[in-house]
């Protein structure tokens, strides 16, 4: 009798789990089709990410490695994650190449391509890939720098014996940026002392062995962190390089919580010193980028000197909320790779971002208008929806007054708007995604968001690019940029531009919107 009644049980039961799998498995969204997953900037597969790590171009392939947490979406566990990409838009997703271990955790860091064998880790004439990144203690409070090196491509990897090769015995020394410096032929690290908000170089002819040559600090914004630090000449428009110092901030960036500011000026292989006519205002920081989500910046190593271009990215979150960021599998994105440059300003240089070039080639279709009042170019626009979400934006505008405003609204669906606008007169760009979709998961996300506007010779230009959940916005060809997250509740976009004051002759020269194809990962590779 009981048998008999528990048979027909297991059967319900059975038939219970069944339908509830098939539901499930109806209501899961394919890999990378998930809700607000980014489909042209990088995200890892489904699991946490923070910073980009050991970016270097090698044998065709720009590397990415990345802050991770294979075990889950929140931080923790730190190794670094990998990808690979041959043209920076299409990534393959590869196996964890550092893994945490006897207790020590795999912190930011960089790689660089040991041309010369200066380290003795080639093997058959062929340079090693040679990564240095900070050790962190799970046991104790102490951080110092490692090496690791690779044999075949990046693909595997194996820590160095003599570890860690620089050790202060102190419990924030981080995240060190190696480079080769040609004039004094010896290796330069870059490495932050985060809570004294300075910067440490050391120089090595081996990556083994480091002597301390200089450091920089108290100046710009010193309220935070010192973290992730970089060092590189720089092509300035029109004419010569200079050196770029990044520093990057948390909290006591622009827009609150994690920012990246910059200095320019001469290294010698020991000292940098910043140029006066550009720091002259040494209390007011320059930042890279005045959004709220731009963090832990750092540029590609080994780059072709026949490409010639200086390429980095930022991590597309912020220390505020990152880990409340409500996506899943997966948690936070990196921004695009950007080029830069030096802009000679009357205030002194400015750093210069672009979306790097080979992004156009995803424009899917799209137009442009021509010579028109902002009411024609608005009647343009209003006959454009892009569905996807995934669009770029382009708008030159001309003889631009003193005073008046110029808006441009991006609604998504029904409920959501981001409103970008420039004011003349107070010489600013806001970002403002108070209205833009979720944020009750941090109470600081919703916000509005300043950057300066330099207008010269009445001239304005706005390069945007629209992702599932990010808007990033190039005024002045990457003078001034603002990057954020949104997260609206549908991903179709409908734009609007309105201008307010005495902007009577203000003529749009032109505007374009181009629909972008989404670049999923070529191979994706679950952790662990
Ligand atoms: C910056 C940072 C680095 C550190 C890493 C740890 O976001 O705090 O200083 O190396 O993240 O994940």
């Amino acid at each position: 009798m009981r048998q008999h009644r528990r048979f027909p049980h297991a059967l319900t039961l059975l038939t219970l789990l069944l339908l509830l799998s098939r539901l499930v498995a109806a209501e899961t969204p394919p890999l990378f089709g998930e809700k607000w997953r980014p489909q042209f900037h990088f995200t890892p597969v489904d699991t946490w990410m923070n910073d980009p790590n050991g970016m270097v171009f090698y044998d065709g392939e720009y590397h990415l490695f990345y802050q991770n947490n294979p075990f889950g979406n929140r931080w923790g566990h730190m190794s670094w994650g990998h990808a690979v990409s041959r043209d920076l838009v299409h990534w393959e997703h590869l196996p964890l190449a550092l893994a945490e271990e006897d207790g020590v955790m795999i912190f930011s860091g960089s790689a660089v391509v040991d041309w010369k064998n200066t380290s003795g880790f080639g093997k058959g004439g062929q340079p090693p890939l040679v990564a240095i990144y900070t050790g962190h203690y799970t046991a104790k409070p102490l951080q110092n720098q490692h090496l690791a090196y690779s044999n075949d491509r990046g693909r595997t990897w194996t820590k160095f014996a003599g570890n860690p090769v620089l050790d202060l015995k102190m419990a924030d020394f981080r995240d060190p940026k190696v480079r080769w410096h040609e004039p004094t032929s010896r290796w330069v690290m870059t490495v932050a002392l985060p809570k004294e908000a300075k910067v440490h170089f050391y120089a090595s002819p081996d990556l083994k062995q480091w002597s301390y040559a200089g450091e920089f600090g108290g100046a710009g914004a010193t309220n935070g962190l010192w973290e992730c630090p970089d060092l590189f000449p720089l092509a300035v428009e029109g004419g010569g390089e200079k050196w770029a110092l990044i520093v990057n901030i948390n909290p006591g960036g622009p827009a609150g919580g994690s920012g990246c500011q910059y200095f320019v000026g001469d290294f010698d292989g020991k000292r940098f010193v910043a140029d006066p006519a550009t720091h002259a205002q040494t209390a007011v920081p320059l930042w890279a980028d005045w959004g709220r989500d731009f963090y832990a910046a750092v540029s590609w190593s080994d780059i072709p000197k026949s490409d010639g271009r200086r390429l980095w990215l930022g991590w597309m979150s912020n220390w505020d909320y990152a880990n409340d960021v409500p996506t899943l599998p997966w948690r936070s994105a990196m921004t695009v790779p950007r080029e830069l440059a030096l802009r000679p300003t009357p205030q002194g240089f400015r750093l210069i971002q672009r979306p790097m070039s080979q992004l156009t080639r995803l424009r899917d279709g799209g137009g442009s208008r021509r010579r028109a009042s902002v009411a024609e170019a608005n009647a343009w626009l209003a006959r454009r929806s892009v569905s996807s979400g995934l669009a770029e934006l382009e708008l030159r505008l001309d003889n631009v007054p003193r005073s008046g405003a110029l808006a441009l609204v991006c609604r998504h669906g029904r409920t959501g708007e981001t409103r970008i606008e420039a004011d003349f007169a107070a010489g600013t760009l806001r970002l403002d995604r108070t209205r833009s979709g979720r944020s009750d998961f941090s109470a600081s996300f919703a916000g509005v968001h300043t950057a300066p506007l330099r207008i010269s010779e009445g001239r304005l230009n706005l390069r945007i690019l629209f992702d599932t959940s990010s808007v990033e916005v190039f005024a002045q060809g990457g003078e001034s940029v603002l990057t954020e997250l949104v997260l609206p509740d549908s991903p179709e976009l409908k734009l609007s531009l309105t201008a307010t004051g005495d902007v009577g002759s203000l003529r749009v020269n032109s505007l374009s919107l181009w629909p972008l194809r989404p670049a999923p990962p070529t191979r994706t590779h679950s952790q662990p």
